[in-house]
């Protein structure tokens, strides 16, 4: 199979297109670099550097292309508030770049990197795909519109697309972007290096928090999924939830430091809790997460730990 997954440089992307080279497939990364890395991208794989924002770019990208794997975006819900203009340019308009050049090019499949962020502040205690969308941050916005086109592609141009509502994922390679990093790498990074982690809000908001490996194999999944999945979404959560203050205890105890935290406001944006119901996902893709949060937590210690992380 010969497969695009934009984003390739980032975390997500990046861990894909590992497994993609490493069962043998063909595959070409589409990235600009803005927030991933070149050496992220795998060795065997073929590389484009543009932006999704370059309609012309993307339809490059996109030929010869089997399956499309679509994983780029600005990720940060602080940044989509700073700066919502380049993120709805990235996110939406980079989205609908990307579901046209696909049929165009006759491909079989667009899987598309959506977002727990779709639900906002949901009261539910586990949100379920078909409860009514509510974002509170344009980041949340912009993931939402990226799903409706693709399901609106789905139906009116046949060409099949998968939503994958991911719900806060972690493990090697995720990347610490100083002022908008996600959780686990700002934790990592400042106890190994004996600082005093950020602990926002009072640490007591939860996440389902999403082992790397699951999520990739979650992709996998939905590319051969049957046309029954087509147009739909997907939660793709580990079914349970941490706290912030739990995942600063998992991180301490696997670094051997504990340093307390430096306790901040909340940010703007950011929700209490989320918790995904992923029957549908394990219905319709089979797929169920496998990983167990210790020994995830322990792996991903150990990436940073490592050395592996040059930036
Ligand atoms: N990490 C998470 O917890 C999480 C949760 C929910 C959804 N997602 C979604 O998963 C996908 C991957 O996220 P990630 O955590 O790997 O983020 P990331 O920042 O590590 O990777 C995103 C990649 O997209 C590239 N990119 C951004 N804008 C681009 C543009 N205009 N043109 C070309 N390339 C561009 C970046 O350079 C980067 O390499 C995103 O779509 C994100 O919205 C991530």
């Amino acid at each position: 199979m010969k497969a695009l997954v934009t984003g390739g440089g980032g975390f997500i992307g990046s861990a894909l297109a590992h497994a993609l080279v490493s069962e043998g497939h063909e595959v070409r990364v589409f990235d600009a670099f803005i927030t991933g890395f070149r050496e992220n991208v795998p060795v065997g794989s073929e590389l484009i550097e543009g932006d999704l924002r370059d309609v012309d770019a993307v339809r490059s990208a996109c030929r010869d292309i089997e399956v499309v794997y679509h994983q780029a975006a600005i990720r940060s819900v602080p940044r989509s508030v700073d700066d919502p203009v380049l993120v709805d340019g990235c996110n939406v308009r980079g989205t609908l770049n990307v579901l046209m050049a696909a049929k165009e090019a006759g491909c079989r499949k667009v899987v598309y990197a959506s977002s727990s962020s779709v639900y906002g502040d949901n009261p539910e205690p586990q949100l379920r795909e078909d409860m009514a969308p509510d974002p509170i941050s344009p980041y949340g916005v912009s993931k939402l519109a990226g799903e409706l086109y693709a399901r609106v592609w789905s139906k009116l141009t046949g060409l099949p697309t998968v939503s994958l509502r991911y719900f806060n994922v972690y493990g090697p390679r995720q990347h610490k972007e100083s002022l908008y990093a996600a959780v686990f790498p700002a934790f990592v990074s400042a106890l190994l290096a004996g600082e005093a982690p950020e602990v926002h809000w009072d640490g007591e908001q939860t996440r389902d928090f999403t082992y790397i490996d699951d999520v990739v194999e979650a992709n996998l999944r939905a590319a051969s999924a049957t046309e029954e999945a087509d147009g739909k979404v997907f939660n793709i959560g580990n079914g349970d939830a941490h706290s912030v203050n739990e995942v600063l205890d998992a991180v301490s105890k696997a670094v051997g430091e504990w340093i307390e935290p430096i306790r901040t406001p909340r940010r703007a944006g950011d929700v209490r809790h989320t918790l995904a119901d992923i029957s549908e996902a394990e219905r319709l893709l089979g797929w169920r997460p496998a990983s167990e949060w210790q020994d995830a937590v322990e792996a991903t210690v150990e990436w940073f730990r490592s050395g592996a992380v040059t930036r």
